[in-house]
Order: structure tokens, then sequence, then C-alpha cells
């Protein structure tokens, strides 16, 4: 697909070109942001854990029940089609779904029909130099919600984190718990390596159960790194390397957090195999 190639969205029931692709002033998730959504990776034309994503997508719709507007299978179908008219070699799928369209007030007493879109984008690759030299981040409070867990488009305090991230000229920011706990990143899950062994903050309502998160620590395991889900610090003695995934960057090396370096100032050796790790499986995929 060439970049200039016209784009072309699913909105509710119809595939429509993106430039026309237009929802409801008083669609919910436009006046309250109430609605879930979820970014798939399509690498070549194989979708990267679809099913586990798609396992996400209900799991957030029933947290704040609203019912899915269509069978899984058949949203599954919808993607495919959508990849299918946008065919990217490396392809983002959005999917969002919101409660539907109704007159604004907090309380909806009736079922509404739920808004479904699905538009796809060209996945930029990370580029060599973010590989080579790692990224960097700062810390901040967590100033997020307590459900962190559902994947909630209300995305306020991670977009004012990403642009304070950008401020300092760094890539990501980190949430901390009010102990000082690494919790995530704005859009991605972090881990560190402290004293040889692979360390991430356990899933709860703090911290979105990723799916590259999931990959990596089941990538770690299956090659016998030891790993540990518990609240970890930045601080912590034997820190030598800390890395954040999501299904946009798989895994990414950060090499600077606050304006100190993290280990030896360089992607680290058990970071940048977990990696290779993750991009050897989605070779295998391709078959
Ligand atoms: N964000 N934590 C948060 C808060 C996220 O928003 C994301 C993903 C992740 C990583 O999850 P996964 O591995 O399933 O992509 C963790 C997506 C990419 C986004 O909002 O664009």
């Amino acid at each position: 697909m060439k970049q200039d190639m016209p784009l072309t969205a699913w909105v509710n029931d119809r595939f429509v070109p993106l430039d026309d692709a237009t929802i409801h002033i008083e669609d919910r998730g436009f006046q309250f942001a109430d609605g879930v959504y979820e970014v798939i990776a399509c690498f070549g034309g194989i979708f990267h854990d679809l099913d586990a994503h798609l396992q996400r997508l209900q799991y957030s719709c029933d947290a704040i029940a609203i019912p899915l507007p269509r069978p899984l299978p058949e949203l599954q179908s919808l993607i495919q089609q959508s990849y299918g008219l946008n065919p990217f070699n490396h392809a983002m799928i959005y999917v969002q779904i919101t409660r539907g369209v109704a007159p604004r007030s907090h309380l909806v007493k009736e079922q509404l029909q739920p808004t479904l879109v699905i538009t796809v984008r060209e996945l930029p690759e990370p580029t060599k130099e973010k590989l080579t030299h790692g990224a960097s981040a700062i810390t901040r409070a967590d100033l997020r919600w307590k459900r962190c867990d559902i994947k909630s488009i209300a995305l306020l305090a991670s977009v004012l984190g990403k642009q304070e991230a950008e401020s300092h000229g760094v890539d990501e920011t980190f949430w901390l718990d009010e102990q000082g706990h690494v919790l995530e990143g704005c859009a991605t899950n972090c881990f560190a390596v402290i004293k040889g062994k692979l360390v991430t903050h356990p899933l709860d309502h703090q911290v979105l159960g990723g799916i590259t998160r999931q990959m990596l620590l089941r990538l770690a395991r299956s090659h016998e790194l030891q790993v540990r889900e518990r609240p970890w610090k930045l601080s912590e003695t034997g820190l030598t390397e800390c890395m954040m995934t999501s299904t946009t960057n798989a895994v990414m090396p950060v090499c600077q957090i606050n304006g100190e370096i993290i280990g030896d100032g360089t992607p680290g050796p058990i970071t940048m195999q977990l990696r290779q790790w993750i991009l050897d499986e989605f070779e295998l995929l391709k078959g």
C-alpha cells in the first residue's frame, strides 16, 4: 500500500473513505469518553496476537457494561477486512467502541446501540537511533483514574504525560504510585532488570494488562529467565536495565530516566535479547 493511497474506515455498519467518516456529535465517546479501544499490529498481513486483543476488548466492554456491537468472530472479520482495504506492510489497526449516541446526560437509562469505528494506519518502525542508543523517560506521580486495567478512551492524563515528555525532550512519562514504584508509561508497560531478574509491576487496577507485556513474560519464562511481577523502584540496588513494551514499539530499551543513566547507558543485553525473541516470534508467525 502506497502512503498517499486513500484510507478506508469502518463506521458502525459500513466502510467509508476515511476523509468522509463521521460520527454523531452526541456520541458518548465524544462527550464523555464513554468507550474503550484497542490498537493491534499487523506485520506483512499477519496479526500480532489478535485473539488476545479481542479478549481484552471484551474485558474492557464488560467492565463498563457496553455490549459488544457485534459478536467477537464478526469483529475479528471486520478488523481483517479493514486491514485488507488498507494493507500496509506494517499496519496499526485502531478499534474503538463507545456506548452510543444519546442526548447528553451522565445517566443512560436505555440500552444504546454502541458505536464501532475501525481505522488502519501505517505503523512507523522505531528509528535505528532509538534502538542503538535507547529511549529516555521522565517520571511523574500517576494522575490517572483507578481502573487502568480497562483500555478506556479517556486518555487525558496520558496525553498530558506525553506532552510533558516531549517538552523535556524525552520519549515517555512513567507513572509512579504514591510510594514511588514504577507503574507503567502513558502508552507502554515498564520493565527493569534487577539482579539479573526481569521485574515488572503486577497486574492490578494501576496498570493495563499489555498484550506485549504478556508475550514478553511468556518468552522470558520459556527461556528460563527469572521473572518477578512485583512493585519496583528505580532506586533499587542491582538495577541494570530498563525497557518499555507496547504493540507499537515491541520492546524498547530505556537508557535514561529523569536525566540519570540506567546501567552503562546503552541498551542492555537482556532487553535486546527479549526484543529479538519477540521479533523472531513475529517471523515464525509469517511462516
Ligand atoms: N497503548 N499501558 C498503557 C497505558 C497503554 O496505553 C498501552 C498500549 C500499553 C501496552 O499495551 P499493549 O502491549 O497491549 O499494546 C500499556 C496503545 C499502543 C495506544 O494507546 O496507542
